[in-house]
């Protein structure tokens, strides 16, 4: 009885505690903390590069470690999904005029290479092997049990390869391009060409989520590898490897014919995995919308689209109810989780918390589509999405919105500041310093799990550029 009164005590003085963080948080508005997290979130995520990172001194160059974490969690490890998503915002500061990240693009090339011709539990070089997931910080191959393979991290490494060949081969460096990253050669000797051989050939084959738990056909790697194939093809015609476009031309093809499959129409919207015995609603599928489409749009479900909006908010409905900080009195916005039935605590398995990649992704999402409205002019409603956009202006109807009514602006408006609670509540959770860790509690807001994980600031930072206006990446 004591005890039981002195832990209410105890959490009363928490719950006290974190919402005056919350209301000191909130007194900064969210365009001034994205503007000072920015620089903050870019330092952080360059101490975690090889070599020269201050957290990762004796680590390969161009690897990228998952976190400075060596236990409780160990995420000293170079994950191809994690790395790729942070060289894809490397490769988008190269692109804005950062020339000296030229030589760390190298460098994650040099090291992709490597990883690839390293024999490793998944198979080896040239076939499966390139479908491993993660290795040591030195590129030796991680020998423990894992969820492996998983083949979204080859396609989502093709793509910012891609980008980075086509600059170069703009630039008139076409031996670096046709030696290291695409080669023409079957089998091939090259980085690129691997990756797309891998996904061309295996994207049929039960893989594991990018979540690490469970085999089986899923909505983010038919998303990032329809989109790798799309711009692969494009790579292979312009160095003349005609026979391998077309091969992956008809590869991206059947994936996108297959996608429609994720769609359920009984629950109303898209499932992350095909026979999955969950509920289906997973953050994940938020950034297959992103990932597989980025600023160009392969014409299935990009941000904008009535499927993703639609699951996007399920999505918020169900993670809305699970988190005891959703409902704290000053709470700015919805902490968002990787979908709803997770037990991964960050260390081991009991109750999972929100992300701040998932919470970060559904303003990304947001944010994405009303760049989306902007390029084409005008807001799309359907009696699928209606609901969703009556949420922003009670008198919408199934009809077009030019940009420029009333309607559109208010559609707009609302949008945007809904996004903003999002990144509300992952601000409300960021250290003072800018840190940001994988997870922050269900209940006392703190940060959980692997510290200073690398992936969570760059998808702060594509998150940031979306609300900026960017198509990012
Ligand atoms: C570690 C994986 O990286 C994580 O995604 C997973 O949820 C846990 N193991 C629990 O299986
Ligand atoms: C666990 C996450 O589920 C997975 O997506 C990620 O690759 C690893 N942690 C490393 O950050």
């Amino acid at each position: 009885m004591r005890f039981l009164r002195s832990l209410l005590l105890c959490s009363g003085l928490i719950a006290a505690a974190s919402s005056r963080v919350l209301k000191s948080r909130q007194s900064t508005t969210v365009s001034t903390w994205v503007t000072a997290e920015e620089p903050l979130a870019r330092a952080a995520l360059f101490r975690n590069i090889g070599s020269k990172g201050e957290f990762a001194k004796n680590v390969d160059a161009g690897a990228v470690i998952a976190s400075p974490s060596t236990s409780s969690p160990d995420y000293f490890y170079q994950w191809t999904r994690d790395s790729s998503m942070v060289f894809k915002v490397l490769l988008n500061s190269y692109i804005n005029g950062n020339s000296s990240l030229n030589t760390l693009l190298r460098e994650f090339a040099t090291e992709s290479d490597k990883l690839q011709r390293t024999s490793n539990p998944s198979g080896g070089y040239q076939g499966a092997g390139i479908g491993e997931p993660k290795f040591l910080v030195n590129g030796t191959p991680f020998t423990g049990s894992w969820g492996r393979p998983q083949n979204d991290g080859p396609a989502i490494r093709a793509t910012v390869l891609i980008k980075f060949a086509n600059m170069l081969l703009d630039a008139g460096e076409t031996s670096y391009v046709t030696s290291l990253l695409y080669d023409s050669l079957y089998p091939s000797n090259s980085v690129i060409k691997n990756d797309l051989e891998y996904v061309a050939n295996y994207w049929q084959a039960n893989g594991f989520d990018l979540w690490e738990e469970v085999a089986g056909q899923h909505f983010f790697n038919y998303m990032v590898q329809q989109r790798a194939l799309v711009e692969g093809a494009e790579l292979a015609t312009r160095l003349g490897d005609t026979g391998a476009a077309t091969w992956y031309t008809t590869q991206a093809t059947a994936i996108k014919a297959a996608l429609p499959n994720f769609w359920s129409s009984s629950k109303g919207y898209l499932l992350s995995t095909l026979n999955t015995g969950r509920d289906g609603l997973d953050c994940g599928t938020l950034l297959g919308a992103l990932h597989g489409n980025g600023a160009r749009g392969f014409g299935i479900y990009p941000a904008s689209s009535d499927e993703v909006l639609v699951t996007l908010q399920k999505l918020v409905d169900v993670m809305n109810p699970l988190y005891p900080i959703n409902a704290q009195s000053g709470a700015p916005g919805i902490a968002i989780g990787r979908y709803s039935s997770d037990v991964y605590d960050g260390v081991g398995t009991s109750t999972a918390h929100p992300w701040f990649i998932c919470t970060f992704t559904v303003a990304e999402v947001l944010y994405t589509a009303i760049n989306q409205f902007a390029a084409r002019g005008s807001i799309i409603v359907s009696s699928r999405s209606l609901s969703f956009y009556q949420k922003f202006y009670s008198s919408a109807t199934a009809t077009t919105y030019a940009a420029g009514s009333t309607a559109y602006a208010n559609i707009v408006t609302g949008m945007k500041n809904y996004a903003d609670t999002f990144i509300a509540t992952g601000q409300a959770h960021a250290a003072t310093n800018g840190s940001l860790s994988e997870q922050f509690g269900r209940s006392d807001g703190l940060q959980k799990g692997a510290r200073d994980l690398t992936w969570s600031y760059a998808s702060f930072l594509t998150t940031k550029w979306a609300r900026d206006g960017a198509t990012a990446y």
